[in-house]
């Protein structure tokens, strides 16, 4: 782990913290130009049952979408910061990893309780985990070592991260939007520089097996990830008349828009560590639609 980075990383977030209390411009309430989610993050967008949906019908796709988005971060993120709440409870306190994770974990409450506050601010109403989100989450953070669990957290943060992109770089997102991915964005970024330089100790050490098992860890907490977004209740609540055939298309097609759009970064670190293997390639093509 290269020190002097890390030292610089914990320095910033030191001096230039962004507190999303006065970062956000809460007080700002949605034009009726505003949208929630860019239409091509959507799970309809792509399908000819989006072309049938009224302009509200789209609006109202998008702002349940995007609850649901950020109320699978907050969740997300909570499990992780039990992870490390344990973690560092192993590490002396004058180590930089126990200072670095010590300002992540500050960050991350923020980020979840922001993301609490926007989702009050839209009047969402985020639909609860599956039970099997639920237990793989729980089971994983308490069983994986701590190697896995951060290759788990790098690979949802570069996910996110190119997720927060196209949300905040278009024109008519409602602005305590677009302030709250840009908050996430910039703090989220020395997490992944942090979390690389941790990493790069344990893959550079991996041999086959490992480089396999670190890949499938990868693999499916992008699964993870990617299945908490669809969600057919959403269908019911737009209105659609047929929300279950809705569900299995949007299923598809998000996939696809996924593999698309949201792999790119995430495939190249695992190429880094040649994480695509005989064992492995086949399974990211198969369940997440990846090209490699
Ligand atoms: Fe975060
Ligand atoms: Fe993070």
């Amino acid at each position: 782990m290269d020190v002097k980075e890390i030292e610089r990383l914990i320095k910033i977030s030191r001096e230039r913290p962004l507190m999303p209390e006065t970062y956000i411009p809460w007080q700002l309430e949605p034009e009726p130009d505003d949208i929630f989610l860019p239409e091509i993050l959507t799970s309809l967008q792509g399908l000819e049952i989006y072309d049938t949906l009224t302009p509200t019908q789209k609006l109202e796709l998008g702002r349940h979408e995007l609850v649901q988005v950020i109320a699978s971060y907050a969740w997300g993120e909570c499990l992780f910061c039990v992870f490390m709440t344990r973690h560092l409870i192993t590490l002396p306190a004058d180590n930089v990893e126990h200072q670095f994770l010590l300002r992540e974990l500050i960050e991350e409450f923020r980020h979840q309780e922001m993301f609490a506050q926007a989702i009050a601010k839209l009047g969402g109403k985020p639909i609860k985990q599956s039970r099997a989100h639920k237990f793989f989450g729980e089971f994983s953070n308490k069983y994986l070592p701590a190697d896995y669990l951060f290759m788990g957290s790098i690979s949802v943060e570069l996910v996110t991260d190119v997720y927060g992109n196209y949300a905040r770089k278009s024109p008519n997102i409602y602005p305590v939007l677009k302030k709250m991915f840009d908050l996430h964005n910039i703090e989220e970024g020395r997490h992944i520089l942090f979390t690389k330089s941790l990493l790069k100790t344990y893959s550079a050490k991996a041999g086959y097996i490992k480089r396999t098992l670190y890949s499938y860890v990868i693999l499916f907490n992008i699964l993870f990830v990617r299945t908490m977004y669809v969600k057919r209740e959403i269908y019911e609540r737009i209105g659609l008349e047929n929300p279950d055939e809705a569900y299995r298309q949007a299923s598809r097609n998000f996939k696809q828009k996924f593999a698309d759009k949201c792999l790119g970064d995430i495939i190249e670190f695992v190429n880094e560590w040649k994480g695509f293997n005989n064992l492995t390639r086949w399974a990211w093509q198969f369940w997440l639609g990846a090209k490699v």
